[in-house]
């Protein structure tokens, strides 16, 4: 935040806006693929993803033309009337996801597409608890936060809604022994982002399919993050890290709609047959922006093959991470991935800031967190490599 202009910004979002988020010294007014412009035209490459956001890239030419177009014709109309924006992203939405997942439900968040999730296992199984991870986070609403057994989260979240049951991530008895005829759902984060980029074996999926299968519970995946393509995969639900393991919800949000705010639970036929009109709802949710934004999204996934991309240069910047001796493992999948340091990963944050890098921290303290656009290149990982050999030097 170099210039007047900037600090001019600041000073205002500061004067009339609460202070939720410690903000990065950057104020970022247009971008381009993993590039963030400032006003005085500064660029950052940007390896956070816009908050995990920015999956096709920061205005990818396809999403942005979709919303546009969509504006001049009808901005919003609710559930209450049949859109054909809204057919069209509902089936190319179900059309990739695995088989077994067939209808979706929209919503505005991954917060309230948890809750929502939630309240669907209630309805199908006519019972109350939840299990969730400790390490896990479902979001800042009541009843996601009272699962979200994560820092000072449910302390946050007081008075905390009650049926909500830790276990412990990646162990199994740790479940089933909170796993009795109580018990609603299991809900988890294949891949635990904010604690700290954690994945399980696959036979920990495996197994909870399979606990869930026995005792008649429904298994959530919270693919707030890890759903439309971010490991390589368009969803973790089926892919080979979970063991092809389907869930029977979906929750999702985040880069589904490239930056227009929006939720969905995709769900089985199983589940479906419980929800009846006036079970679920929510005035924006599948509103004919957010719908056209999600169409576009992946449909530009699918044309740019960003999928084949992500696995690509995944294994390059892995490669290549060998070459930094100070990062001591790279934990997760795709481009949701943690760089664990030695030490604190704060001051490598800061540094790479500083080269105009932006990246995420996550509540391990040693661990640095990347969710690129899907189309970052080999180029661009090269520039943050030797950015980072200096950055820990
Ligand atoms: C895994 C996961 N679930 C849920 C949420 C909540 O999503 P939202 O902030 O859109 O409510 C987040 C947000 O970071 C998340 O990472």
């Amino acid at each position: 935040m170099d210039t007047p202009k900037q600090r001019d910004v600041a000073a205002l979002e500061e004067q009339y806006q609460l202070a939720t988020y410690k903000k990065m010294p950057v104020v970022a007014e247009r971008g381009e693929g993993v590039w963030v412009y400032t006003s005085d035209g500064e660029r950052y490459l940007d390896l956070y993803g816009g908050h995990a956001v920015a999956g096709t890239g920061h205005c990818h030419p396809h999403v942005v033309r979709a919303i546009k177009e969509q504006s001049d014709k009808l901005l919003f109309y609710s559930n209450l009337v049949y859109s054909e924006t809204r057919a069209r992203a509902a089936e190319k939405l179900v059309s990739i996801a695995p088989e077994l997942l067939t209808k979706a439900f929209f919503c505005n968040s991954g917060t309230e597409a948890n809750e929502n999730a939630m309240r669907m296992a209630r309805f199908a199984t006519g019972r109350e608890n939840i299990i969730t991870f400790s390490g896990g986070f479902h979001g800042r609403t009541a009843d996601a936060i009272s699962a979200t057994f994560l820092g000072k989260y449910r302390e946050i979240g007081k008075p905390n809604v009650p049926g909500h049951l830790k276990a412990e991530f990646g162990d199994l008895a740790s479940v089933g022994a909170l796993a009795d005829d109580s018990v609603a759902a299991i809900m988890l984060e294949p891949i635990q982002s904010m604690g700290g980029v954690r994945l399980a074996p696959p036979s920990f999926y495996r197994s909870l399919r399979e606990l869930c299968d026995e005792r008649g519970i429904i298994l959530i995946y919270d693919e707030v993050q890890t759903g439309v393509g971010r490991t390589g995969d368009w969803f973790f639900a089926g892919s080979p890290a979970g063991d092809g393991v389907v869930p029977d919800i979906v929750s999702l949000a985040k880069s589904l709609g490239s930056g227009v705010p929006v939720g969905a639970c995709l769900v089985t036929e199983k589940i479906a047959r419980h929800i009846k009109e006036n079970d679920l709802g929510t005035t924006f949710g599948g509103g004919m922006i957010a719908m056209a934004a999600v169409t576009a999204t992946l449909e530009a996934i699918e044309n740019d093959r960003m999928l084949e991309n992500v696995q690509n240069v995944e294994s390059y910047l892995r490669e290549r991470l060998r070459e930094v001796e100070q990062v001591v493992n790279v934990h997760g999948r795709g481009f949701l991935l943690g760089l664990e340091f030695a030490g604190q990963a704060k001051p490598v944050h800061e540094a790479l800031l500083e080269k105009k890098i932006i990246t995420g921290s996550s509540s391990d303290a040693k661990v640095l967190r990347l969710l690129p656009p899907l189309c970052l290149q080999q180029s661009e990982v090269d520039l943050f490599v030797e950015a980072l050999a200096q950055a820990v030097n």
